[in-house]
């Protein structure tokens, strides 16, 4: 006997998602693009390799993301590449690239697809993990933050979360935000020595980061600090006022939270962040904001930009503890047939019924009755038809609802549209 071969096992930080769950996944990205379609976003599909200087230029070279997450290598030709880690400078680099400012106007954008980050993995924290994101390109106007909030509670609760909390901040312009960081200097340099060692760097390097250390230990001292809210510049404060404002004119609640500063570089003005007590350590489900400058650092025309990435491992733990969205039926139909002459009728009504859409599924099989029943039940199917003999002779099919037991005879050429009216009607 030959001996197996050793098993291959996929990445540390990566996962396979198998047919269980993704059929509720796809209920999510539905459920996301219909919203993002009402608001008239358009979807974009960037590549998930870029160059490096794309996100040490944009996220930051003092973030976390760039000095130790990157999935970074050199091309053959010496070319230094970088697997996404996030989209939001991808998008902005393909709305340069294609001179989609030309168009004038805003530009909505959304987008699906896989990111990486070398982080330890844990629940809800991998290595390759999905975000749906939506980015708008074009305007600064205070009402496109709040029209772009209001969306995104929408459309958590039409995946039938009701347990979350909007947190909300601003983090200035360039301007205003300097003069702040030069008073968090100078409280940092009264207090550093008391946090860790990670926050040292940070108060030299970048102090804003200061404010987003998880150290259990560092953060009395850190809620002391000053808040940047209190040393916003008056255009800055305006759109802060007009945000909250609205929203609360568009029945959006929020939480102000002034140490919320984002662990990415290019934010300016409104950010903000959704967390879910259900996702314990990791519990932001999303975050955002608003980056007018981030165009520019890309070598673009000025384009105020605004936008959201949703964590969707971490959406999908939550959506399946509020257990309001449900996978539905996996399958319309399940065809058995008995006796040698059922088999060609069988496959064609098979086919007949997958062309009209209805999903459909057939053993090739002889097995008795009671056994297709029982596989049908496996398949969840919501339906089961039956031809053996008798049926063939009275042309007359029967159509038998898995749920509710009942059966009924139906014509053959019907079947399509009996289906039809029995889905509709169980909606
Ligand atoms: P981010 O906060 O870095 O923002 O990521 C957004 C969301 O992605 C997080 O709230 C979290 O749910 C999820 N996420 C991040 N890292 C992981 C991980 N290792 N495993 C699982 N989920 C993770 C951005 O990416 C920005 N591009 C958002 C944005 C769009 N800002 C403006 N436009």
């Amino acid at each position: 006997m030959t001996r197996r071969a050793e098993p291959i096992r996929s990445v540390k930080g990566t996962r396979d998602l198998l047919p269980g769950e993704t059929a509720l996944w796809q209920r999510v990205e539905d459920e996301a693009r219909r919203v993002f379609v009402a608001y008239n976003f358009r979807e974009i599909r960037t590549p998930v390799l870029e160059p490096t200087a794309l996100f040490a230029r944009s996220v930051g070279t003092d973030t976390d993301i760039v000095t130790k997450e990157m999935y970074t290598f050199q091309d053959r030709d010496n070319e230094s590449l970088t697997l996404r880690p996030e989209a939001t400078a991808s998008v902005v680099r393909a709305y340069i690239e294609h001179g989609l400012y030309n168009e004038g106007g805003v530009h909505k954008l959304y987008y699906l697809g896989p990111m990486f980050r070398r982080e330890r993995p844990q629940k809800g924290r991998y290595r390759q993990f999905y975000q749906i994101g939506a980015e708008v390109l074009g305007s600064d106007h205070p009402s496109i933050d709040a029209e772009f909030l209001e969306m995104l509670i929408l459309f958590l609760g039409r995946v039938g979360l009701r347990e979350f909390a909007l947190l909300l901040n601003s983090v200035g312009c360039p301007k205003c935000r300097a003069e702040y960081v030069k008073t968090l200097r100078r409280a940092l340099d009264r207090v550093k020595s008391s946090l860790c060692a990670d926050c040292q760097r940070r108060a030299e390097t970048n102090p804003l980061r200061v404010l987003d250390c998880k150290v259990e230990a560092d953060q009395p001292v850190i809620e002391k600090l000053p808040h940047i809210l209190e040393h916003l510049c008056p255009e800055c404060r305006q759109h802060f006022d007009r945000v909250t404002g609205e929203l609360a004119q568009r029945g959006v609640a929020y939480q102000i939270t002034p140490r919320l500063v984002r662990g990415l570089d290019y934010y300016t003005r409104t950010t903000f962040e959704v967390t879910s007590n259900v996702l314990g350590a990791q519990n932001a489900l999303l975050g955002g904001g608003r980056y007018d400058g981030l165009a520019e650092m890309l070598g673009g025309p000025p384009t105020p930009g605004f936008g959201v990435a949703i964590g969707q491992d971490r959406l999908m733990l939550a959506v399946e503890q509020a257990a309001q969205l449900k996978a539905g039926d996996r399958l319309t139909a399940y065809v058995a047939w008995m006796g040698d002459t059922a088999l060609q009728p069988a496959t064609r009504l098979v086919q007949e019924l997958r062309r009209e859409n209805i999903s459909a599924e057939i053993s090739y099989e002889p097995i008795k009755l009671k056994k297709s029943l029982g596989i049908a039940n496996k398949l969840a199917a919501r339906f089961a038809i039956i031809i053996g003999e008798g049926e063939l002779a009275t042309e007359r099919y029967q159509v038998k609802d898995m749920t509710s037991g009942q059966q009924e005879e139906v014509e053959p050429a019907r079947i399509a549209s009996y289906l039809k009216d029995k889905l509709m009607s169980s909606v």
